[in-house]
């Protein structure tokens, strides 16, 4: 595909995207329907796509118009980029820009530059003080891509070099070396035999700091643990015995065959059926999700006060249902991937106010400036 092709299909995924569809599913339609795009063109439109909705904001202020045409317009025009070389009007690019297009748009301004949604803005200074700005503009680029070595199948150096014969590089990080950021050949990572094999698992760098802080032994219940990745993450560790457990059990179906492909053990408790106490449980509760915008840039745009409200309500009522299973002098770990209070220290100190038979240990915030998604813990202990 041409360099417009693209453009004329990021344009068309983009519009659907706009008009409601999920991002994802979005890009899935258009490659089936699209079987002449090679794997490059997938990735070409795939990166299109989603820098778009990374900077949707400013972007559609440069290009005069919150679409498809007008996102890629303000592309070209941030980057400097003639305009005319992908709005072609030729083969399989997007018909030329009319007169009325061409006069369109203008600078953003301050607030449009840091592409967040207004009515987010206050709750994002509150939350990040002098980092606000900074953290807002790293959320508009695309974030790296981390590995977790998985020390029951290979050490670090290990890892590393099985991925380096298979023409993926990566750097070890400083003060933890379980932890490998890929600096070149990520889109083999899926194929590759060390991927395949259970040396490395995907998992960003934030949550495996996250992880590190918490209890190495003991039995571990992870409440809410969606596809695994903490309860993985901590079994790699040595804990255990490790249960997993979801209000939705679909969620974990793709648990056993992690943790199989991981040579560790987990069992899973269906919806409502955990029984006993356990010395840590882990609540990776559902939120914003405002600490990974950089990798699901949609949801920037999606969230709205009502649903953090929600949220708020949700996470709160976790809290308490996983206390329950902590054993005395076991831990209580709260974990969300956002950087707003309300849903991080807020939610911990106001658990903390209403049981008192719990004591804070640690409290961590990561953010894109120190590590890579945005995270927080919170690690309490039953008295
Ligand atoms: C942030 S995700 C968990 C991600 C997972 N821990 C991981 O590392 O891959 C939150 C999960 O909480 C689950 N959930 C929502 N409400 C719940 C509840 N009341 N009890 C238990 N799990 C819940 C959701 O189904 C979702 O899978």
């Amino acid at each position: 595909m041409t360099p417009a092709a693209r453009a004329a299909a990021a344009i068309a995924i983009l519009d659907g995207i706009l008009a409601g569809q999920a991002a994802e599913a979005a890009l899935i339609r258009w490659a089936r329907a699209s079987r002449f795009a090679g794997s490059g063109d997938r990735a070409a439109v795939r990166d299109l796509v989603f820098d778009a909705l990374r900077r949707r904001r400013s972007r559609a202020a440069l290009g005069g118009a919150l679409s498809g045409r007008g996102l890629l317009l303000g592309l070209c025009r941030e980057e400097g980029a003639d305009p005319a070389t992908l709005f072609t009007g030729e083969g399989h690019g997007p018909p030329a820009l009319s007169a009325a297009e061409l006069a369109a748009g203008r600078a953003p301004t301050p607030a449009e530059a840091l592409d967040l949604p207004d009515w987010l803005l206050p709750l994002w200074h509150e939350a990040l003080g002098a980092a606000a700005e900074p953290v807002a503009l790293a959320m508009r680029d695309r974030a790296p891509v981390w590995l977790r070595v998985n020390l029951r199948r290979a050490d670090p150096a290990r890892a590393a070099a099985a991925l380096a014969e298979e023409g993926i590089a990566t750097v070890a990080h400083a003060e933890l070396p379980t932890a490998l950021r890929v600096s070149e050949g990520a889109r083999r990572l899926s194929g590759c035999r060390a991927y395949r094999e259970g040396l490395v698992e995907l998992q960003d760098l934030s949550p495996q700091l996250a992880c590190a802080l918490l209890p190495e032994q003991g039995s571990l219940l992870d409440f809410c643990a969606g596809g695994g990745g903490k309860a993985l993450a901590m079994a790699a560790r040595g804990a255990g015995p490790i249960t997993a457990h979801d209000i939705d059990a679909g969620r974990m179906a793709d648990l056993p065959a992690r943790a199989e492909r991981a040579g560790v053990r987990i069992r899973l408790a269906a919806p409502g059926k955990v029984a006993g106490r356990f010395d840590t449980v882990l609540a990776d509760v559902p939120c914003s999700g405002s600490g990974t915008w950089r990798r699901s840039p949609e949801a920037k745009w999606r969230l709205t006060p009502e649903a953090l409200r929600r949220l708020l309500s949700v996470q709160g009522g976790i809290l308490d249902q996983a206390a329950g299973f902590v054993a005395p002098g076991g831990y209580l770990a709260y974990m969300t991937c956002s950087v707003l209070s309300a849903e991080n220290q807020g939610q911990a100190h106001a658990f903390l106010a209403r049981n008192p038979g719990f004591e804070p240990v640690a409290e961590r915030r990561f953010t894109p400036l120190e590590a890579s998604d945005g995270f927080y813990l919170a690690l309490m202990r039953r008295r």
